[in-house]
């Protein structure tokens, strides 16, 4: 059984640092990616089998990641060289302003397999750890699922400011990169380039002025897009919204409520898309911000169900199971 909002722990019974994150199954694992603020780590990966016991992997990207150009000109720094050193690695203390500003700050990593690479690529949102001015996106990719990612750096895409984000990959094969931008007034919706290693196009800029962010996104297996999204609370939790599309570049409905005013204290991280013996299921996958005491942030999964319109909304329920096959049972 799980419990929402929780201390959730690993299998050698460490707390799961994959906040903000994302879930990619491959090679029948699923494989759970996140923040991870400790010490000198960035990002961290889990993998399961059962979607309830999580076996912590890697730190898939950390200060000492190796660094590598790409063809996409981008600022390849994944640290702040002129600030004092972080306190010795592996304290697990709270994230103290001293290693704050020696690190950088990258948030809602997101990983997809490219298959004309073979490699799996990560886009993260990409602050300098000091302020939110860069308001960049980053890039790094790997081999494997829990290997050692490569650092391919940060850039603004076509020159736009870009913080909150998320990756969606249809159906054919073809990804998007979501970020909130003009100071997270907008959001922009952008085709990437078969290799997943830069933005095509931009096809779309949402919700002008709307200020939503922490988008995630679900294609329902009778074709319609969802984008999931919260106003712009800092760690504060507010009223979820989402808006529905027949197309991923078709124009989006307008904005209406999803959970309670505080989505439940959660704010959106992704959707968890699962066949099931109970037919296609999609969690809701949310994190429970603290903000003044970071590592003690958890994870919110609710079964997304759809009204009478097909129009989808969430329930709260404490305790649940879920599983691969009978899917997620609330309890
Ligand atoms: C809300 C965002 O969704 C988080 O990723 C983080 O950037 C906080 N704001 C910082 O206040």
């Amino acid at each position: 059984m799980l419990v929402n909002g929780t201390k959730w722990l690993d299998t050698d019974g460490n707390p799961i640092h994959a906040h903000g994150g994302h879930m990619l199954q491959y090679d029948g694992y699923w494989y759970w990616y996140g923040e991870d603020r400790r010490d000198n780590i960035y990002v961290s990966v889990y993998r399961s089998k059962d979607l309830t016991n999580w076996e912590f992997r890697n730190h898939v990207l950390t200060t000492e990641s190796k660094t590598e150009p790409i063809r996409v000109r981008t600022d390849l720094k994944l640290k702040n060289e002129d600030e004092e050193t972080p306190v010795a690695a592996g304290a697990d203390n709270a994230d103290s302003t001293k290693r704050r500003r020696y690190k950088i700050n990258l948030e809602r990593p997101k990983v997809l397999y490219n298959k004309k690479l073979n490699k799996f690529v990560m886009w993260a949102h990409y602050e300098n750890g000091r302020n939110y001015l860069c308001a960049g996106c980053a890039i790094a990719t790997c081999d494997t699922p829990d290997g050692d990612f490569v650092y391919h750096g940060s850039f603004n895409p076509f020159g736009y400011m870009s913080r909150d984000c998320t990756l969606y990959q249809d159906a054919d094969g073809t990804a998007y990169f979501l970020s909130a931008s003009r100071d997270n007034a907008d959001m922009h919706v952008y085709r990437l380039t078969e290799d997943y290693l830069n933005v095509e196009e931009l096809v779309a800029k949402l919700w002008q002025g709307e200020y939503r962010e922490a988008p995630a996104v679900m294609r329902r297996e009778d074709g319609k897009y969802f984008i999931y999204s919260s106003y712009c609370t800092g760690w504060a939790p507010n009223q979820g919204k989402y808006a529905w599309s027949d197309g991923i570049n078709s124009r989006f409905s307008l904005l209406e409520d999803f959970g309670d005013d505080t989505t439940f204290r959660s704010q959106p991280a992704f959707i968890l898309p699962l066949d099931t013996e109970q037919g296609k299921q999609y969690i809701y996958v949310g994190d429970r911000w603290s903000g003044s005491e970071y590592f003690s942030s958890s994870y919110i999964f609710l079964l997304i169900k759809f009204d009478e319109k097909g129009m989808p909304y969430i329930t709260w329920n404490d305790n649940f199971e879920l599983d691969p096959v009978k899917g997620y049972t609330e309890l």
